[in-house]
């Protein structure tokens, strides 16, 4: 085989962030826009990289330098997820990468993330190396740590297992939960959020008051255990109850904004079940659960407020070899 493509899911977190980064579970789901990779072996010992969408054109580096010197930010992904799986399962020759995605990397659906897993996934199959999905999620979760140092892992499981997860803090315990469909309301604010600076946020707090943080992600946790119910039961109503105040908490940890706030508040008033940020806060994305019936108007409501309706399915299969 000579060349490959792959692709994987985007992810939104329903419920549990900020305190998954802890030891606490959270629920995510996997989104139907996908990324693709496609890796092809090349005639020269070196690394090509084309990410159009994240301006990486033309990336050219000695196989051998791979993980070494100047990454651009777009790159990174990429060429750390190559070095880690190439010092697992080293591999002879060349390769080159090509990425591009259906969403906007700016939605927070974790681009980086589902990346990391096509190359990982590509490249097992491109050179016969029987890796099953944990063995991709581990390599992938190794490739974010090394870039961000911190991360509960929690998205590259949704790019890996697909459907809709109970996830525990680096893949502790990665759980898929036997639902049929899972219909979201998703609005993005046009803020992009910074994944980063919202956790160190969160970590300076519980640096100041941490029994207080402390309270509030093992609330958060018990919000996880009794939604997982309600998901099973396919009973949205109580589920929407539980993301408002899931919504609360996250307020308390101070990482909603007035537009996002604004946003969610115009989804309940239009007669959501329930509606909360979704992800590290700070923009991004909200998402709303309702009625077939309410649906229209909420987006209607979301839109007056500012947001832009994203239409997305959920629950979708993981990352999978594209014909
Ligand atoms: O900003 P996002 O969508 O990548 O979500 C971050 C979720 C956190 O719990 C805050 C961080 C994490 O790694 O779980």
């Amino acid at each position: 085989m000579k060349q490959i493509t792959v692709s994987a899911p985007g992810k939104l977190m329903l419920l549990g962030e900020h305190a998954v980064v802890y030891n606490h579970p959270c629920l995510v789901t996997a989104v139907g826009q996908r990324m693709k990779a496609t890796i092809e072996k090349i005639d020269i010992s070196e690394l090509h990289i084309e990410a159009p969408d994240v301006n990486v054109t033309d990336y050219k580096k000695l196989i051998t330098d791979v993980g070494s010197g100047d990454i651009p930010k777009g790159a990174k992904f990429v060429e750390i997820a190559v070095k880690n799986f190439k010092e697992k399962h080293p591999f002879l020759g060349g390769i080159k990468v090509t990425t591009s995605s259906e969403f906007s990397s700016l939605f927070g659906f974790g681009s980086s993330s589902a990346s990391t897993v096509c190359v990982i996934k590509a490249l097992s199959e491109l050179f016969d190396i029987k890796l099953d999905e944990k063995g991709i999620f581990d390599l992938a979760y190794k490739t974010v740590l090394d870039i961000q140092g911190k991360g509960s892992g929690f998205d590259i499981a949704a790019a890996v297992y697909g459907g809709t997860l109970y996830y525990l803090t680096g893949g502790k315990k990665i759980e898929k939960l036997p639902i049929k469909s899972l219909s979201l309301i998703v609005g993005y604010s046009g803020i992009k959020a910074d994944t980063a600076t919202l956790v160190n946020k969160v970590a300076a707090k519980a640096k100041e008051y941490p029994e207080v943080i402390d309270t509030i992600y093992n609330k958060i946790e018990e919000l996880v255990e009794k939604t997982k119910e309600y998901l099973l039961a396919e009973d949205w109503g109580h589920l929407g109850e539980l993301m408002n105040v899931n919504q609360e908490y996250l307020e308390k940890l101070d990482v909603s904004i007035p537009k996002l706030d604004e946003m969610i508040k115009a989804a309940r008033d239009a007669g959501a079940f329930g509606a909360k940020l979704s992800g590290a806060g700070g923009g991004d994305c909200m998402i709303a659960i309702a009625s077939p019936e309410t649906k229209k108007s909420i987006e209607k409501a979301i839109e007056k407020a500012g947001g832009q309706i994203i239409q997305i399915n959920t629950n979708v299969e993981g990352v999978r070899v594209e014909i």
